[in-house]
């Protein structure tokens, strides 16, 4: 696949109104992607687990209008208006009308909540891409005459609507489908792109099914270095092309790991991603660190806790100062009561959130 083949034939329906709701989730990557080129392609290739619980829900009403010169849309969060949102909206409408060429034809109004609060620190922009880019599928989907139900054309549904989300924000590429899900070429994984994100398609070990995550919120305000920023930094690092090495190796472990169930070795290889993404910062120039004084104490206690009990439990990080604690769902109640015990007094205002492994985005009306 190549971008032209997201491009459609022109529609041959017309449509007055409408609306469709989806609800997409968030993810966390295993192999962390930052680094990027032109056009959002990856500079290294990246895997994730889907949550289940965090998640945006969004509905986009759209009404047909007079001209077709400009875009028209208003943003909504938890019903407020927000035009903080319509710069970001924006952008992402230029980036994709040639591949949705019914942009300018409709007044969009995008109503969108967060099962998680907004100001908890956890980027809503792969949850909140991807499911204004399914909500967006969906239409295009009504526009279209000759409408399939096969699995082939499902398969390009979640492809192009994942291609769309990639182009709002990278990691939101990983949100449509699977609970395991790779983006960007990666030489030992079949169907593999740097276009949009794929569900991981080798054989995964049962310990790895209904995965735990519990997000302890070390640090609830905004980030303090964007994304894109942090991404562009990457350019003339001079560490980066080790980096990009060192994540299609990674990589290729994680291929046996998630075959054998190795969690040992899963371990190794998840936290020292999430330890490189943060050096990557801490070494970039400028360099700045997102990690606070309560992130270390987490980690701290978690490698205490697995040497006292042998547990499996481990960490990884976004690009911020809260950590997701990983374990397998056997580890559930004994992982609970220490992050209840000893983690929670890390957190801001005590907050955590229990999540989990999930299965993608769900289209609800
Ligand atoms: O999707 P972006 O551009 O916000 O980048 C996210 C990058 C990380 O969350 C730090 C890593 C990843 O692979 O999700």
């Amino acid at each position: 696949m190549t971008e032209k083949d997201f491009i459609p034939q022109p529609y041959s329906k017309t449509l007055e109104n409408g609306s469709f709701t989806w609800s997409s989730p968030s993810n966390i990557a295993l192999i962390k992607y930052w680094g990027k080129k032109k056009h959002q392609i990856p500079e290294n290739p990246s895997v994730s687990f889907t949550l289940d619980y965090c998640k945006t829900t969004t509905t986009v009403h759209f009404s047909k209008k007079e001209s077709n010169d400009e875009f028209s849309f208003d943003v909504f969060l938890e019903g407020v208006k927000k035009d903080d949102f319509k710069p970001k909206i924006a952008t992402f409408f230029k980036r994709i009308e040639s591949y949705l060429p019914f942009l300018k034809a409709y007044h969009f109004k995008i109503e969108t909540s967060n099962s998680f609060p907004h100001s908890s620190g956890i980027a809503s922009s792969a949850s909140g891409m991807s499911a204004l880019a399914l909500c967006l599928m969906s239409i295009e989907q009504d526009l279209t005459v000759i409408q399939s139900d096969s699995e082939e054309a499902q398969d390009f549904f979640n492809q192009k609507a994942s291609f769309l989300s990639r182009l709002g924000s990278g990691s939101a590429s990983r949100s449509i489908e699977g609970d395991l899900v790779v983006w960007g070429t990666h030489q030992e994984i079949a169907g593999s792109s740097d276009l949009y994100g794929v569900k991981y398609p080798h054989d995964v070990h049962e310990n790895f099914k209904n995965y735990q995550d519990t997000i302890l919120l070390v640090d609830k305000g905004e980030k303090q270095v964007s994304s894109t920023v942090g991404h562009n930094l990457m350019h003339n690092h001079p560490y980066a092309e080790r980096r990009f090495d060192q994540a299609h190796e990674n990589m290729s472990k994680l291929i046996s790991i998630f075959k054998t169930g190795d969690l040992d070795t899963f371990i190794k290889i998840v936290e020292s991603e999430a330890l490189t993404l943060h050096s990557m910062m801490m070494t970039s120039m400028p360099y700045f660190i997102l990690m606070k004084p309560n992130t270390l104490e987490i980690i701290n206690a978690i490698w205490g806790y697995r040497v006292k009990t042998n547990s499996k439990i481990c960490f990884t990080l976004d690009a911020g100062a809260n950590v997701h604690v990983l374990y397998p769902e056997i580890e559930k109640e004994s992982v609970m009561e220490f992050i209840k015990d000893e983690l929670v007094a890390y957190c801001q205002n005590g907050h955590y959130i229990s999540d989990q492994i999930g299965f993608g985005a769900q289209l609800i009306s």
